[in-house]
């Protein structure tokens, strides 16, 4: 039966979606008894699992403060929650545009970019997805960028970073489309629902590099990565390179309210100081999104779920690693809490949700991003069940 909503990125008909009666830590319940593990913490977002008590009292108190938007406001805490985001991030200046969630980041990180270069071209992989506004589709590389007849000319492909003589190519590439239209490059630290692909440190410094040469803009788009996922708390972090602007969204509220932000330099910041800042959002630094990010920058400093959070990523590591005794399983990548299995052949996503489990199933591919407080008993539970729907369809 049709819904009078639409179910996203597919034909309405085929769409699949499941009824939720409540949720409870990494665990979904349907009013038909059926019980599933979130094994990709939705849409990469619920990193603190579903229904977090920290971030719950942030928004309740919120709720009974200022809870309405007021973009040039400034309530209480909401210097306090960016100066900490920007320590927990490891900046020392540089200034946060909020956003309502990762296309805005993006959206407006490309705007920025563009505006304080006063180029246009902007740089990006072909295995990639930054958003669907039409700014971050065009600068998305992957199946969903066709569709929708994007603004033509102003995205150029670079070579992946595994491809050879990568960044000699780039080089190329930005000599050919002339440095002096070239605003920015974008990159996902790691790729999430694109296969978790990384570049290597050498790959990014030579990016950086190249950035540095022709004065080009990097954008880190870090709206998976961001907040513990891939084992440090931010994806650039394991590569000792410095971005221009940084987007980030899903993890900073948990996924319990639309938020997002940008990072950006602080040359960008003093830029602004005395030219127009042509950005903004009705819903912009919205209290109950600095309210979630106030709980999430609380619970990652908690000495108890860093604790937990190496633990499972030890186990998620060796449980893995037995996935790869399978017949059906091609290969694996794994950073901290994000991982990718390629199959030799496609399984239906119905058949791991018949088995009590939430994950990505693509084309001979799953992807698997538990939430960061799940426990190892369950993360367990669930890699058993994950083997036993591989193991059925070999
Ligand atoms: C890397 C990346 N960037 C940007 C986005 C867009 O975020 P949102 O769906 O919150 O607009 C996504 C969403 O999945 C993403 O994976």
């Amino acid at each position: 039966m049709s819904l009078p909503y639409y179910i996203s990125w597919t034909k309405q008909k085929d769409a699949a979606s499941f009824e939720i009666e409540r949720v409870d830590g990494c665990q979904i319940f349907s009013p038909n008894g059926k019980v599933y593990i979130d094994m990709t913490s939705i849409s990469y977002q619920a990193h603190f699992g579903h229904n977090h008590p920290v971030i719950i009292k942030y928004l309740k108190e919120q709720l009974d403060t200022v809870p309405m938007s007021s973009p040039k406001g400034i309530y209480p805490h909401k210097n306090e929650a960016t100066y900490d985001l920007l320590q927990y991030m490891g900046k020392k200046d540089g200034k946060i545009f909020y956003t309502t969630g990762g296309a805005e980041s993006v959206e407006n990180a490309l705007k920025i970019a563009r505006d304080f270069t006063k180029k246009k071209i902007v740089l990006a992989r072909q295995n990639s997805y930054h958003g669907a506004t039409l700014g971050a589709l065009a600068a998305t590389g992957d199946w969903r960028n066709p569709a929708h007849m994007t603004p033509e000319g102003w995205v150029v492909r670079i070579p992946e970073p595994f491809e050879t003589d990568a960044l000699k190519k780039t080089r190329e590439i930005i000599l050919n489309n002339h440095p002096e239209n070239i605003a920015a490059i974008i990159i996902e630290t790691i790729t999430g629902g694109n296969g978790v692909y990384a570049g290597t440190k050498e790959w990014w410094q030579g990016l950086r590099a190249l950035c540095d040469e022709f004065g080009i803009l990097l954008i880190m788009d870090e709206v998976v990565c961001g907040f513990e996922r891939t084992g440090k708390s931010f994806g650039y972090m394991h590569y000792g390179v410095e971005a221009d602007l940084i987007c980030l969204a899903k993890g900073i509220s948990g996924g319990m309210i639309p938020f997002g932000a940008v990072w950006t330099s602080d040359k960008i910041a003093q830029f602004y100081e005395d030219h127009l800042l042509c950005c903004g959002l009705t819903n912009y630094a919205h209290p109950m999104g600095m309210a979630a990010m106030r709980g999430v920058l609380e619970i990652v400093k908690e000495k108890e779920f860093q604790e937990n959070l190496k633990k499972i990523e030890g186990v998620f590591a060796e449980e893995l690693l037995k996935l790869k005794a399978l017949s059906i399983v091609k290969d694996f990548r794994v950073h901290g809490m994000l991982a990718a299995v390629d199959l030799h052949k496609t399984v239906d996503g119905k058949k791991f949700m018949e088995e009590g489990l939430y994950l990505v199933a693509q084309t001979n591919r799953i992807i698997l991003a538990p939430p960061l407080i799940m426990k190892e008993e369950l993360l367990k539970t669930a890699m058993s069940k994950v083997t036993k729907v591989l193991k059925e369809n070999s």
